[in-house]
C-alpha cells in the first residue's frame, strides 16, 4: 500500500506547506491553509483525457493557420459589448460573482437571446429540472439548449466533443472533479486541473468555454488567482443585493477592451439590459435639497451620472463622526481637509455622513469635486441647482485637476438635461481652476 503523506495546502493560491501555518507565504493570507492527505507517490499532472493529448511540432508563425471564422453573438447586446463584440471562436470566459447575484440566470439567458446558439449548459448546482422551471419563468424556448446534469470532467469533455456546440457553460468550476485526485471539489487542486483541461478544449477544439466562478467575500474569485491567468477573458458580474441592478465588468480580456461595463436590471423574469444607466442612480425627488449633487464618473468606456448625497450636522458629543457610503473613507477625510486649508469651511464640529445613492461604489476620482460640493451644500444649507453636473478631481492644493473623457461626460449630463457641468480648467477655456470657485459657481 502506497505511504500516505499529509501536507498543508493553502485554500486561497494553492501554496503547499509540510506543516500548518497560520498567515501564508504566497498569498499573505491568514488561517487558509488544510491538512490534505496524499499519496507519496506524485501525481501524474498530465492531461490524460482522450482526444486532447497533444502531437504538435513548432511551426512558423507565418505558417500558421488562421481560422477565419468571426464572432458570434449572444445578442444580448450589453453582454457582446463587455465581450469586445461577441465571442470569438474558442474563448475561454470566466463570469465571478457572489452567490445569487445572477450568474446563471445571465448565462442562461444566452440560450433565450440567440436561439439559434447550440448550447451544452453543463449544470452542477442545480438538477435539470430546477434549471427546466427556471428557463420555463425566463421564457426560453431553444430547441438547441442542451442541459447535461454532470460534474465529473472527463464526461463533460467527452460529451462536449461529440456534440462540438458553440458554446459550453459550465456552471460552475467549483462543483466540477477529476476522479484521479483526491481532494474535494472546488479544492484549489481540482479548480486548478479542471480549469486546465477547459482551456485546452477550448483551445484545441475550438470550442468557445463560460465558466462560471463563485467569489470569497474578499471579492477575489474563490481560490482561482490561477485561473485568472488561464482564461481570456474575466467578466465580473456585480451589484447590490438590495437593488436591483447589476453590473457586469471586463477585468481582462484578451480579445477586447477591458473595464468594461455592462449594465442590467433583475426583473421577475430575469435579467433585462439598461441601455440608459444613468436614468437608474439619480432621482428627481430631491430638487431643492442641500446636500446633493450629481457627478459624472466613466465606466468602462462609459459616462454614468450618479448622485452623491451628503449630511452634515453639529456634532453633539465626542469625535466627530465620518460615515460613508459606497466611497472610501480615507478619501473622504483628505476631502475634508482639503475643504478646511484650501477653501476656509470647518467641518471639524461636525458630523459627516456621505452616501452614494443607489448602492452605486463612485471610485472615479472625477467623482472628488461632487462630493466636496454636496458636502459644503449641506454645510452651509444652500441646495445645489439639479441642473448642474460635476466633474472633477481635487488636488491637495485645492486645484482642481483634469480628468479623462471631459467632453464624453459633459454631452452624457446634456443629454439628461443638465445645462450646465463644472470640469477642471486645462484644455476647456471655461472651466474652473480651484475647487473654492467651483463651490461658488455651485452655490452662489
Ligand atoms: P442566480 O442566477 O441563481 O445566481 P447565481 O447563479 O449567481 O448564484 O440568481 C438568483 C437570484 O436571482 C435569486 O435571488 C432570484 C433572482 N432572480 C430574479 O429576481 N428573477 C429571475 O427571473 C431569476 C431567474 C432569478
Ligand atoms: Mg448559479
Amino acid at each position: 500500500m502506497a505511504k500516505v503523506r499529509i501536507q498543508f495546502e493553502c485554500s486561497n493560491c494553492g501554496h503547499i506547506s509540510p506543516k500548518w501555518l497560520g498567515s501564508c507565504p504566497g498569498c499573505e493570507e491568514w488561517n487558509t491553509f488544510t491538512e490534505q492527505k496524499t499519496e507519496a507517490k506524485p501525481v501524474e499532472h498530465k492531461a490524460r483525457v482522450s482526444g486532447l493529448e497533444s502531437n504538435e511540432a513548432p511551426q512558423k508563425l507565418s505558417e500558421v493557420e488562421t481560422s477565419e471564422k468571426s464572432r458570434f453573438l449572444s445578442r444580448i447586446n450589453e453582454f457582446d459589448r463587455v465581450l469586445g463584440g461577441g465571442f470569438l471562436p474558442g474563448a475561454y470566459v470566466l463570469i465571478g460573482g457572489e452567490p445569487g447575484i445572477g450568474k446563471s440566470t445571465l448565462t442562461l439567458q444566452i440560450a433565450k437571446s440567440n436561439p439559434d446558439l447550440n448550447i451544452l449548459y453543463c449544470a452542477g448546482e442545480e438538477s435539470a429540472g430546477q434549471i427546466k422551471q427556471r428557463a420555463q419563468r425566463l421564457g426560453i424556448a431553444s430547441s438547441n439548449l442542451l442541459v447535461y446534469n454532470e460534474t465529473q470532467v472527463d464526461k463533460i469533455i467527452e460529451e462536449a466533443q461529440k456534440k462540438s456546440p458553440d458554446l459550453l457553460i459550465v456552471d460552475s468550476i467549483q462543483t466540477v472533479y477529476r476522479t484521479e485526485l483526491q481532494s474535494m471539489p472546488g479544492s484549489i487542486q481540482q479548480v486548478k486541473e479542471c480549469a486546465a483541461l477547459f482551456q485546452q478544449l477550448a483551445k484545441k477544439k475550438g470550442i468557445t468555454t463560460i465558466v462560471v466562478g463563485h467569489v470569497t467575500k474578499e471579492g477575489d474569485i474563490a481560490g482561482p488567482r490561477v485561473l485568472e491567468h488561464m482564461v481570456d477573458t474575466v467578466l465580473q458580474f456585480e451589484g447590490d443585493k438590495n437593488y436591483t441592478y447589476r453590473l457586469l465588468r471586463s477585468l481582462k480580456n484578451r480579445f477586447g477592451p477591458a473595464q468594461e461595463v455592462g449594465v442590467f436590471e433583475m426583473k421577475e423574469d430575469g435579467l433585462s439590459e439598461v441601455s440608459n444607466p444613468s436614468e437608474l442612480f439619480i432621482s428627481d425627488k430631491t430638487d431643492g435639497i442641500s446636500g446633493n449633487a450629481i457627478v459624472c464618473t466613466m465606466e468602462g468606456s462609459r459616462p454614468l451620472l450618479i448622485e452623491v448625497q451628503a449630511l452634515v450636522t453639529p456634532a453633539s458629543y465626542g469625535t466627530p463622526q465620518r460615515t460613508s457610503n459606497g466611497f472610501d473613507r480615507s478619501r473622504l477625510a483628505l476631502l475634508l481637509a482639503v475643504l478646511e486649508k484650501r477653501a476656509g469651511y470647518s467641518f471639524s464640529n461636525h458630523d459627516v455622513y456621505l452616501n452614494i445613492a443607489g448602492g452605486f461604489r463612485l471610485s472615479d476620482p472625477a467623482g472628488d469635486l461632487g462630493v466636496c460640493c454636496a458636502l459644503v451644500s449641506s454645510l452651509t444649507d444652500k441646495p445645489i441647482s439639479q441642473r448642474i453636473s460635476f466633474i472633477g478631481e481635487v488636488g491637495l492644493g485645492g486645484e482642481l485637476r483634469t480628468v479623462p473623457h471631459i467632453e464624453q461626460r459633459k454631452k452624457e449630463a446634456a443629454k439628461l438635461g443638465f445645462k450646465e457641468s463644472i470640469v477642471p480648467a486645462g484644455k476647456d477655456k471655461n472651466g474652473t481652476r480651484y475647487v473654492r470657485e467651483a463651490i461658488k459657481k455651485a452655490l452662489g
